[in-house]
């Protein structure tokens, strides 16, 4: 008899995205003369296409694939020595962040990544995990088993860290020890941001406990606030105690063609339970090349095109669409009454509706045939809230805002 792996019987609900994705089209199939009028402010998925200097890049990439003398079969795992090089001297060196290009792995996505990367973790690595939360953060240690089971929609052995109007979304420090720590800025679901001298604490915190910080920094492009840290390596003695988590979805419009990379700076440590420390960079190294393949040749060079001049000045009018977007949201939630965070250094908003926030989503979907995203999705500390994207056509959100404003009562 097989048997299964039970931990997938603790989750909680399907995967929040699937889920929404499953009542739009059951909504659009109940009225169908309203399918066509759905507007989707839910999920953060891109509508502008790449960037020029990444698709002439892919296109040049794909004619040398045709050639006998430029062809290229594997690649290397941990990505082509021309990505890593212009990551490390863009993304970190420019910031004064000292990453050197072996210490970035290329992969296909910050999802994928976030989840891979608890294989190098004890079954009881004590986690805290943030409330609300991207998902993906929860699920997988569900099914890895380090949760326990849920009472009351929070699994036994997490720490959840409440980010709440009162703490401005930034969590307080645990009480008590923990192992791994999840933080995630500028933040999915709220789009709250962190200052240094917050995220200063955080590294204090892991290193008093030899405790590692998976830091998700995936919406960095949208940062426009200069005095806020863009990497966790601004930080000094971070490269101890962090991992850093970047994609090229949502700065370069990815989504759909896959590329990202995680940074495991050579000195952060992990230990046996003699306490005896072993490089992480050793151990991912090991399990990356053991398990992917690498990212498609073609992929890597239409990614490295992004820090070309060409590809700077684009990336950046991507980035500046989606802020404009923001700000209309911003302040039509605003005006509407709701009080509200993010949006300015984010592609997300994060609004306070005080009300069931799924009965609120049915409510924008039957009335306003607007898609966005139950904060209740996200944790606990969701309920009462709603997230809107701020990813899609400006002439989308627009009439999506008119909706919402004739859908909605002033408060
Ligand atoms: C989101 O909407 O939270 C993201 O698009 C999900 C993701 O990046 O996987």
């Amino acid at each position: 008899m097989i048997t299964i792996n039970d931990n997938y019987l603790k989750l909680q609900a399907s995967y929040l995205f699937s889920d929404i994705a499953r009542r739009v089209n059951t909504f659009k199939e109940q009225h169908p003369a309203l399918a066509s009028r759905v507007i989707r402010l839910g999920i953060g998925d891109v509508t502008l296409p790449l960037p020029p200097a990444c698709i002439d890049a892919m296109h040049e990439a794909v004619d040398e694939m045709a050639k006998g003398s430029s062809f290229r079969g594997y690649g290397p795992e941990q990505g082509y020595d021309f990505l890593r090089e212009a990551i490390a001297t863009h993304d970190f060196e420019a910031r004064g962040a000292a990453i050197s290009p072996n210490e970035i792995f290329i992969s296909d996505g910050s999802k994928c990544d976030t989840a891979n990367i608890q294989e190098l973790f004890a079954q009881d690595a004590r986690i805290a995990i943030p409330d609300p939360v991207y998902p993906v953060y929860i699920d997988t240690n569900v099914m890895a088993g380090r949760t326990g089971v849920a009472h009351g929609g929070r699994y036994a052995h997490v720490t959840y860290l409440d980010c709440t109007r009162a703490n401005g979304y930034v969590p307080a420090l645990p009480e008590h020890p923990v192992d791994l720590i999840y933080l995630c800025f500028p933040n999915n679901p709220t789009g709250a941001t962190i200052t240094r001298t917050q995220l200063e604490a955080w590294v204090e915190y892991a290193r008093r406990h030899r405790a590692l910080i998976l830091y998700d920094a995936a919406y960095v492009a949208f940062l426009r606030d200069s005095k806020l840290p863009q990497s966790i390596y601004e930080i000094d003695g971070a490269r101890r105690v962090a991992i850093e988590f970047r994609s090229f979805s949502k700065t370069a419009g990815f989504t759909g063609t896959r590329c990202a990379y995680i940074v495991v700076p050579t000195e952060c440590m992990g230990y046996d339970r003699a306490g005896n420390a072993y490089p992480l960079h050793s151990l991912w190294n090991r399990r990356h090349t053991t398990k992917f393949n690498g990212v498609s040749y073609p992929v890597q060079r239409a990614a490295a095109a992004v820090y070309s001049e060409a590809g700077q000045r684009q990336v950046r009018e991507l980035s500046d669409y989606y802020l404009r977007n923001a700000a209309l949201i911003r302040e039509t939630v605003s005006a509407l009454g709701y009080p509200c965070v993010g949006g300015e250094n984010s592609p997300y908003i994060w609004v306070e509706t005080g009300t069931d926030s799924w009965a609120f989503f049915d409510l924008m979907l039957q009335k306003a045939q607007v898609v966005i995203t139950p904060g209740a999705g996200f944790g606990a500390c969701g309920q009462g809230y709603i997230r809107i994207s701020a990813f899609n056509d400006a002439d989308k959100v627009r009439e999506a805002m008119t909706r919402l404003q004739a859908a909605l009562p002033k408060r």
